[in-house]
Formats: structure tokens, C-alpha cells, sequence
């Protein structure tokens, strides 16, 4: 078995990460993202299963749908057409272009 080895794709120089709000569409939840955290550390922080592998949006296993709002994608499993459509995202690396993205859990 042969393994190759990916790297995350380079984020932007002009990509900031800013703080923003995820609501849970199932309870209404809202929660803070941080600057520095991941939308997937706060998720599980508050006691959400999400699926994950790579944690550097290689794998897609951490996709979720997205309700509202725009993400930031920051992975490198979707291609630009379907980051345009902005119906899912990776929370592992994906962040935020509005102040809040409500996510279908
Ligand atoms: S855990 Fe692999 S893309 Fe998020």
C-alpha cells in the first residue's frame, strides 16, 4: 500500500479569522467562535459529534450542511462550484464571511 502525502491548501494572505457566531438550527443554539478556534473545537466543545479524519480539510468527513449565511471554505474537498453554492462546508477549517452561518444540526 502506497500513501501520499497532501498538504492543506495555502490560506490567503488576506484571509483573517475573525470571531463569528454558529447557530444550531435544531435547538437555536448560538455559539462563539473565536479567532483562534475551529468551528469543529467549538461544536464538540459543546457536545457535538461531527466526524472527522484529517482536520485539515483534506478528507470531508467533517461536512456539514450550511443553512445560512457564507463560509469561508477553507478546504480543499470541494471544488469552486460548489464552494460558490455555499450548501455545505468543512467546519474543521472552514470559517466565516458573515457574522453568523446557521449549520443543520
Ligand atoms: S476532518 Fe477532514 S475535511 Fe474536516
Amino acid at each position: 500500500m502506497s500513501f501520499e502525502r497532501f498538504s492543506a491548501a495555502p490560506v490567503a494572505e488576506d484571509a483573517v479569522s475573525e470571531a463569528f457566531e454558529i447557530e444550531i438550527a435544531s435547538s437555536g443554539e448560538m455559539l462563539q467562535v473565536g479567532e483562534s478556534q475551529t468551528i469543529l473545537e467549538v461544536l464538540q466543545a459543546a457536545g457535538h459529534e461531527i466526524e472527522t479524519m484529517c482536520k485539515e480539510g483534506l478528507c470531508g468527513s467533517c461536512e456539514v450542511d450550511l443553512l445560512e449565511g457564507e463560509a469561508d471554505h477553507r478546504d480543499s474537498v470541494l471544488n469552486d462550484a460548489e464552494k460558490a453554492e455555499q450548501n455545505v462546508l468543512m467546519v474543521c477549517c472552514s470559517r466565516a464571511r458573515t457574522p453568523r452561518l446557521k449549520l443543520d444540526l
